[in-house]
């Protein structure tokens, strides 16, 4: 498997979720913040891990690196608006509306991940490449999943990276 397919089989389950959660608007608090659970638990190890092995790999390189950059501002904007729901605790319009703006803001994202960001990245990564940050990428959202970013895992997926890369995930090692 390529790290394309690894990150759109994460999409593909992201997506029911959100427009599950733009109808969510009449359901309990209880039910609402189960669902903003699952979104998180399913977006956030998914982006932490997609950031530090293929956006990190990315930057290094010219012709993606803007695109890599557009890319963890809308990690951070999506995460922010969760944020935002999990802690209104009275359904209102607002809720909706920000839930609304979440589901289209990931979509667009996605859409463009899956579009422009994969375009560009098959045109600088080899087949060997992109296959070994797939590897990389399922390890380290497992580790992200259970909130240890230690760094003897990091420096085992800087192993793991192609070897022009791992120096760059090394050094964002030192900034966790
Ligand atoms: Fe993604
Ligand atoms: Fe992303």
């Amino acid at each position: 498997m390529q790290i394309y397919e690894a990150l759109k089989k994460d999409h593909d389950t992201l997506k029911p979720l959100l427009a599950q959660l733009v109808n969510a608007g009449g359901e309990s608090a209880e039910v609402r913040s189960q669902l903003i659970d699952q979104i998180r638990d399913e977006l956030v190890p998914h982006s932490r891990a997609e950031e530090a092995v293929f956006y990190n790999s990315l930057r290094q390189i010219d012709e993606v690196s803007d695109l890599a950059w557009h890319g963890y501002t809308e990690h951070a904007e999506a995460e922010a608006m969760l944020r935002t729901l999990q802690v209104m605790d009275k359904v209102n319009a607002d809720w909706t509306a920000i839930a609304t703006k979440l589901k289209e803001a990931l979509e667009h994202h996605i859409a463009e991940e899956e579009g422009k960001i994969f375009n560009a990245a098959k045109q600088v990564l080899a087949d060997e490449e992109a296959e070994m940050m797939a590897t990389a990428f399922e390890q380290l959202k497992g580790e992200v999943q259970e909130q240890s970013f230690m760094q003897n895992t990091l420096d085992m997926i800087a192993n793991m990276m192609p070897t022009r890369f791992a120096d760059k995930l090394r050094s964002f090692n030192h900034r966790v």
